[in-house]
């Protein structure tokens, strides 16, 4: 028995032993997501025998067959898109992704129905960061503008793409891919990775016959399968291809993965014309990283110091002196260089200049923008947000997917945002949503938007008493619930908001008392209204609550007040008299001396001073309030 035992734990532990240490392999697969949108099953697509997950994550939208536009679009048949009825912004939020970095690249269709023969123009935005908005004929150009792909830093679980329309027709999405790449891939230098975002303008590799995807190239998968475009010849120069079946050292190492076959091609400028210049259009004033590579594979370059280059980019000299055998290391063996560079023109030129040896090689270049992350809003708002939409019941058509307050370009209609520099998120401050036929009731939750100045959810149809958490809301200014269906009393609390200044309970179903401290607040500069409702009471102007008086007690209370106010005109007479005597006196002083009048002031100061807790007259207080 007790060696069993022994040897049971024996095995357990080599077991534990096993297994952490073979814990690296294991998280060696990188994470892989692929959808094909609309599709009601799993597919594979040739010749890479790629698996596509059936749609799923997906906000809103209608599946149906697509058609692709480019040859680079996955080998699918169909896709989502997002009718205007189904809201502004629609997104895929993919949940269970682990932290880390990523590339996503998301593909465009067209609907295949003869009504939908308009390319649809919209925006993209990834986690909240507008990253791309088509450009018009997207769909007639047989390049990468069929995709949009970025490297980005995904750290909450869930990757969030969403597609937000600018009234050019029906978002239109064929498939999603997220592919975790290394940590340090694309590593520019500070700044990467969290608050920035790399979307791929261009790669190309030079002198390559054909354009590939990394898969093509049995490329590494932490690549992210990345798409590399040809380009023989720069076409303004007299550059000409070469191409190498020789083996490649220091390709596909991290962080990148570079695949091999990117360094076996090269453009490299012959003799006639030996400055190599790569031109091509780019959006003005934006930033961007630029990632050159270089493997010496000119057989007629055999050691360093044979062929060296500047490298300038708009005429700026970025690196001097290339000499690409004695940096890598040797012949057939890669090299990268990086830079960033604000381009304030519309065109980027990389120019080689060789200052020794007569020509210039380059293998591939990446361009990418760099793009500031936008700030989120802070989650506490967005599920509160989200309780709402479904307690009221938002109609579909205004959408409220995605964050609410970014990308900024694209806000969720009635929600106001504000941003807090402190915490670096964005949170609610008001809230429009009047006539918006809206139903259901007020959740409590209303009140964690904490920041909230502003409600108007004024003609609307919602039911249900006022939640008594509003009162918590101290920075509450405007709250319009008229004209809705609310039922019950007035919270107490609402009495605790004290920078309220707009209070519209009118044409609801409230009844009972109206807070004290709402009613005292009528005096101050306070626009309320509580008219038209079932029975509230309480506060000047509205009946007073309570039992039925008697004809004795009503008879009661007016004497009381006719009294009050025989008492109040015998008052006002006095002081009027004492103040013209006053005035009276204060003229015959000042004849007498010009000093008089403010030892008169100072004199009735402290003869006030003396009184001060006795009961004193209106006609004694009347001067003091005036001086
Ligand atoms: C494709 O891959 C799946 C597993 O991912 C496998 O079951 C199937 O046989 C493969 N098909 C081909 C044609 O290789
Ligand atoms: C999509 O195409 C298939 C045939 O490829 C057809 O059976 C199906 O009805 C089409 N679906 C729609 C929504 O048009
Ligand atoms: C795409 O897939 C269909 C089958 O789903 C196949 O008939 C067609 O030849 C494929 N096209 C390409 C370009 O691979
Ligand atoms: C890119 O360049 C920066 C500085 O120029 C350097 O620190 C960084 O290591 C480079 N990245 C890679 C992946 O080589
Ligand atoms: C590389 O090999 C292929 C055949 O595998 C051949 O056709 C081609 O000419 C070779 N290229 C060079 C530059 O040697
Ligand atoms: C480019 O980067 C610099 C500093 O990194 C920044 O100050 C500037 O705003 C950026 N420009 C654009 C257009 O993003
Ligand atoms: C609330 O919206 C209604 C209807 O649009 C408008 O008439 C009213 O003035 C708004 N309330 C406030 C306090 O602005
Ligand atoms: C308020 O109205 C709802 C129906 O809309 C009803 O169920 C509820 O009892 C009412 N509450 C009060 C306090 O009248
Ligand atoms: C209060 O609301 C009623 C309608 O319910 C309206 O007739 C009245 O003018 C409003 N009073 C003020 C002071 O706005």
């Amino acid at each position: 028995m007790l060696t069993s035992m022994r040897q049971l734990l024996l095995f357990l532990f080599c077991f534990f032993v096993f297994f952490s240490c073979f814990q690296p392999t294991f998280s060696r697969a990188p994470y892989v997501m692929r959808i094909s949108c609309g599709a009601r099953n799993d597919v594979r697509t040739s010749p890479t025998n790629t698996t596509w997950y059936k749609d799923f994550a997906y906000t809103g939208g209608i599946p149906t067959n697509g058609t692709r536009p480019s040859y680079l679009t996955p080998n699918l048949s169909t896709l989502r898109y997002f009718p205007l009825s189904d809201g502004p912004e629609n997104c895929y939020n993919i949940n269970r992704v682990p932290k880390g970095h990523y590339a996503v690249r998301i593909f465009f269709g067209l609907v295949s129905e003869p009504n939908f023969n308009n390319e649809p123009l919209f925006d993209v935005s990834i986690e909240g960061t507008l990253v791309y908005s088509l450009p018009t004929g997207w769909s007639n150009h047989d390049d990468e503008q069929a995709f949009v792909e970025a490297i980005v830093y995904l750290e909450d679980g869930t990757a969030s793409l969403c597609f937000h329309s600018t009234g050019h027709g029906d978002p239109a999405i064929m498939a999603i891919e997220i592919l975790q790449v290394d940590d340090r891939a694309y590593f520019y230098g500070p700044g990467h990775g969290q608050g920035t975002m790399l979307r791929t303008v261009k790669r190309y590799s030079c002198g390559a016959e054909d354009q590939k995807f990394g898969v093509d190239y049995r490329a590494d998968p932490w690549g992210g399968d990345r798409f590399w475009d040809s380009i023989l010849t720069f076409g303004q120069s007299a550059d000409t291809p070469i191409s190498t079946n020789n083996s490649i050292k220091l390709a596909s190492v991290a962080p990148n993965f570079y695949p091999e076959a990117l360094y076996r091609s090269a453009v490299v400028s012959t003799d006639t014309n030996p400055v190599l210049i790569f031109t091509m259009d780019v959006d003005p004033n934006r930033n961007y990283s630029i990632w050159l590579h270089f493997a010496e594979i000119d057989s007629s370059v055999k050691a360093s110091g044979q062929r060296v280059f500047d490298v300038l980019i708009n005429g700026d000299v970025v690196f001097p002196d290339v000499d690409i055998v004695k940096m890598s290391g040797g012949v057939y063996s890669a090299l990268v260089l990086n830079t960033t560079a604000v381009i304030s023109g519309r065109t980027l030129t990389i120019a080689m200049h060789p200052t020794t040896g007569n020509s210039a090689l380059v293998c591939a270049i990446e361009i990418f923008e760099l793009i500031a992350a936008e700030a989120k809003t802070s989650p506490g708002e967005v599920k509160a947000l989200q309780s709402l939409k479904s307690a009221l019941g938002l109609p579909l058509r205004l959408g409220w997917n995605g964050d609410p307050c970014v990308p900024q370009q694209h806000p969720w209609s009635g929600a106001d945002c504000q941003f807090d520099r402190i915490s670096n998120k964005w949170f609610i401050d008001g809230l429009g949503l009047d006539n918006q036929g809206l139903r259901g009731f007020l959740p409590a939750e209303i009140s964690k938007l904490q920041n909230l100045q502003s409600i108007n959810l004024s003609g609307n149809s919602i039911g249900g008493p006022i939640p008594s958490s509003l009162g918590t809301v101290h920075t509450l200014e405007v709250l319009d619930l008229s004209y809705n269906f609310l039922n019950g009393s007035i919270p107490e609390s609402l009495g605790l908001l004290t920078a309220l200044r707009i209070l519209n309970l009118n044409g609801n179903s409230l009844s009972g008392k109206v807070p004290a401290a709402l009613g005292g607040r009528l005096l101050h500069r306070a626009s309320f209204n509580f008219t038209d409702n079932a029975g509230l009471c309480g506060i000047p102007g509205l009946p007073t609550c309570g039992p039925h008086l008697s004809a004795g007690a009503k008879i009661g209370i007016g004497l009381g007040a006719c009294i009050s106010l025989l008492l109040l005109a015998t008052c006002l007479t006095c002081w009027w008299k004492r103040r013209q005597n006053i005035l009276r006196a204060q003229r015959i002083a000042a004849r007498d001396a010009p000093y008089a009048k403010a030892r008169t002031h100072f004199n009735r100061d402290v003869q006030m001073t003396r009184h001060h807790g006795q009961e004193r007259t209106a006609a004694e207080n009347g001067p003091s309030l005036l001086a």
